[in-house]
């Protein structure tokens, strides 16, 4: 399986909220050539030695999930930015938070596909809790194809969508979230 850089930021985001952040941010610009990721959290927090353990890719954790998905999870998102040359810098303090910051070169041939980005926005915000969200997203405009710029807070896509548990939410939500990235302008009628 490969992973493109959505799949690797739903599982960075997932972490965020299992560590019981009240906000979460996230930020995705595509733009000066780069993908750049910013995820910080003000959950629980790492010492040293959780941090380094979190991204040893031998650790044996005797598993949450047993014989589950390979590639995943924060050491395979170090070696893939490795891998095309990015930069990648992981953050944390114990009872404070956490803050992962990691960009590709976007013309790396290393450099894993962007993914579904409202579909990563739409799970992102739809994890269980009652956590808030602030996401940016920025992508520079390409011949034939607009850019886009937009910001989604999850309190105020609740108000308007009711929460995201249902399915109904979830797909009004979808669509929303397409709308943004797809024009730039915001959601058309
Ligand atoms: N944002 C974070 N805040 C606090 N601890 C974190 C954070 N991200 C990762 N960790 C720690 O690193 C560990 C490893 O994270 P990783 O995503 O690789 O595995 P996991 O979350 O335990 O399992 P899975 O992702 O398969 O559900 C976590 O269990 C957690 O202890
Ligand atoms: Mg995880």
């Amino acid at each position: 399986m490969h992973a493109s850089v959505c799949d690797f930021v739903l599982d960075v985001v997932q972490n965020s909220v299992e560590a019981g952040a009240r906000l979460v941010e996230l930020d995705l610009f595509e733009e000066g050539g780069r993908i750049s990721v910013r995820v910080a959290d003000d959950g629980r927090g790492m010492t040293g030695e959780e941090r380094a353990r979190a991204l040893d890719p031998f650790r044996s954790d005797g598993g949450k999930h047993p014989g589950r998905r390979v590639g995943l999870g924060l050491p395979f998102l170090e070696q893939a930015v490795r891998a095309a040359d990015g930069e990648f810098d992981l953050e944390s303090r114990k009872g404070r938070g956490t803050t992962l910051r990691f960009s590709f070169p976007a013309d790396h041939l290393d450099t894993p596909p962007t993914g579904d980005v409202p579909g990563l926005f739409r799970s992102a915000l739809a994890f269980e809790g009652g956590y808030e969200m602030r996401i940016r997203r920025r992508r520079e405009a390409r011949p034939g194809e607009p850019g886009t710029e937009y910001e989604v807070i999850r309190s105020e896509l609740r108000e308007a969508a009711g929460d995201l548990s249902g399915a109904t939410a979830l797909i009004l939500a979808g669509r929303y979230l397409e709308s943004l990235e797809g024009s730039g302008d915001g959601p058309r009628e």
